[in-house]
């Protein structure tokens, strides 16, 4: 770092912006493999944060490769490197006062680990969107893992490159056995039980 960038506090704190939107802010981490439904639930929670009046960001991964992240491949170090910056800008969010949702397949643990890190573990909760490689592939709503069991993706999460579980989720969502509904509710509910919706 440059010796002569120097830190500057806000006058209004992270946590005066929170108390302004009575809620606790936090990131709302959903990882999984493609085709899982992290961008479908994450909509739909959001989609309940709003009508219950609450202030939430959604960060969704197709958009910000097409945005801030465009130019980054499925290599491994750009995926590093596509998690690094979206923990960055979550963090900034967060600061903000909101609820922050993330969808993005996020693969390794070690980079779910370091944005836990960033913003420490009351604000970051790993939703794990648990969903059997075999009912992504059925669902298949890209057609992307057609093509990469053809040949024509490579790395491709799931089948030539590899996808880390979280050991610890805070929130683990069964979407083979829930509806999108059900699916939601159980998050919004964690957030209420955890005191994250006042
Ligand atoms: S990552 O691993 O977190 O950097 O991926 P992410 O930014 O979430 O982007 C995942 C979406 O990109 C499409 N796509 C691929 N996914 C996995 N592997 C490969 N090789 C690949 N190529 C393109 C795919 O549509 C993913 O979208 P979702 O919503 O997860 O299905």
């Amino acid at each position: 770092m440059n010796e002569n960038i120097v830190w500057h506090n806000t006058s209004v704190s992270k946590q005066q912006r929170a108390e302004q939107k009575q809620q606790k802010p936090c990131i709302l981490w959903f990882t999984g493999l493609s085709g899982s439904g992290k961008s479908t639930v994450a909509n739909a929670v959001e989609q309940k944060l709003f009508d219950a009046g609450c202030h939430s960001y959604l960060l969704d991964g197709d958009n910000i490769r097409h945005g801030i992240n465009k130019g980054l491949t499925f290599s491994d170090e750009d995926r590093v490197e596509n998690i690094r910056r979206i923990g960055e800008i979550s963090k900034l969010f967060v600061d903000s006062g909101l609820i922050v949702l993330t969808a993005f397949i996020s693969p390794f643990q070690a980079d779910r680990q370091l944005v836990r890190e960033l913003v420490g573990d009351a604000e970051f909760l790993e939703v794990f969107i648990d969903t059997p490689i075999e009912v992504c592939e059925q669902r298949d709503p890209k057609g992307l893992y057609q093509k990469a069991r053809k040949g024509e993706i490579k790395h491709f999460t799931g089948i030539d490159s590899p996808y880390e579980a979280p050991e610890n989720p805070e929130i683990v969502v069964k979407t083979a056995e829930l509806n999108i509904e059900q699916c939601a509710e159980h998050v919004v509910s964690y957030l209420k039980e955890h005191g994250y919706l006042k």
